[in-house]
């Protein structure tokens, strides 16, 4: 790939680049388009694009504490609904038991992300162990089910209109963010052998989000093989090796991780901070006008957000500016961290997403006014 040489448009005072050295006593905003990857401008504004003082309306940034839905649903089917476009839609599913079925979505790919617990996967494919921080992507039409040896609270994010895929690395070759020998798969092995009888097993199929059960009188995971590349993988937050630059605070496409039709799933793991003195240490403000921004908290301390703790999550619908809050910038200009501890998973869609009625049972309606209070923004 090769780009012609072009300037951008420099009016007024401006800095020389984007997110560093910005003129004295300005708050930086970029306006992008195409997810940090079509035309971009950053304005210079005397006071921070999230200084509202009022707000009326249903667009807003929302904030929503899953830690409070303690539905305990024998199957992901039941898992109350969060948000959804007509690219993707989210539960969030407390699987307790192991389950004493065999589930299969036919609406589309399933990625779940593993908040907490740990457990065992049984699939088409064979068995695999998984743990917290594990991304376990399973290809539409699988059958599966999971055994549980800690319960289990999972992110399902669910691919509706296409196959989950990895991003383009460019030129930082296929090695770069995670190698793909790290990727693991379910394997016939002798747990899996052992699960393998003649008792009555149904099989949920999702399909148009209604559920069919059909009725085997033996396991069908019964496979004795198989091969080919169309399997479920695992990847563990831990097994990431994120993108960082000590002089230039990279957009979150930097941490794209698995990409759908209409959305990406990023993966923001701990990382040094920024040290070049010019350089800015939280994330810029901006306006990602051509997408929803959804960010789950797994662990860590979410060093650009106040009052956020694990198990949230939060909503920045296209149409305003988001940014880190009034705290946080002040401490990334006086006492910056050296280290991110934080590890959350950011899905940026292209259509808008609704709010579904279990996410707004548990949302904390003050969160539009967080970045008032308490130290407005000295
Ligand atoms: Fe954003």
């Amino acid at each position: 790939m090769r780009k012609w040489i072009s300037f951008p448009i420099q009016e007024g005072e401006v800095s020389r680049q984007a997110h560093c050295d910005l003129p004295a006593g300005t708050y930086e905003r970029e306006l992008g388009r195409e997810g940090f990857f079509g035309p971009v401008s950053h304005m210079h504004h005397k006071h921070p694009p999230t200084g509202w003082i009022d707000w009326e309306g249903p667009l807003r940034p929302r904030a929503f504490d899953l830690t409070k839905l303690d539905s305990r649903d024998a199957s992901p089917w039941d898992a109350p609904l969060l948000m959804h476009n007509p690219k993707m839609q989210m539960r969030f599913w407390h699987c307790h038991t192991s389950m004493s079925m065999l589930v299969r979505n036919s609406d589309g790919d399933e990625l779940l992300f593993i908040h907490e617990g740990s457990g065992e996967l049984f699939c088409d494919y064979g068995h695999l162990s998984i743990r917290d921080g594990d991304y376990l992507m399973i290809p539409r039409g699988t059958a599966w089910r999971l055994e549980v040896a800690e319960p289990m609270q999972i992110l399902m994010i669910e691919n509706t209109d296409s196959a989950y895929q990895l991003p383009d690395k460019g030129m930082l070759g296929s090695n770069a963010i995670f190698d793909p020998a790290v990727m693991d798969y379910p394997r016939i092995n002798e747990r899996f052998r052992a699960q393998q009888d003649d008792s009555q097993w149904q099989v949920h199929i999702k399909r148009l989000n209604q559920v069919s059960k059909v009725t085997f009188p033996f396991n069908p995971l019964d496979a004795i093989g198989w091969h080919g590349d169309n399997t479920v993988v695992r990847i563990n937050w831990r097994d990431i090796r994120p993108l960082m630059s000590h002089r230039y605070h990279l957009p979150p496409s930097a941490h794209t991780t698995f990409v759908g039709n209409g959305f990406v799933v990023c993966t923001f793991c701990p990382r040094p901070i920024e040290s070049d003195p010019g350089a800015l240490k939280v994330p810029f403000y901006h306006n990602n006008d051509d997408y929803d921004e959804i960010l789950f908290y797994h662990r860590g301390n979410f060093f650009s957000r106040d009052n956020i703790h694990a198990g949230m999550m939060t909503l920045h619908p296209c149409g305003f500016a988001h940014g880190p809050h009034p705290k946080a910038l002040k401490k990334s200009f006086d006492n910056p961290a050296t280290f991110t501890d934080e590890v959350a998973v950011m899905i940026d869609t292209r259509q808008a997403v609704e709010v579904d009625a279990a996410a707004f049972a548990v949302e904390e309606p003050a969160y539009v006014n967080s970045w008032q209070s308490p130290g407005k923004q000295d």
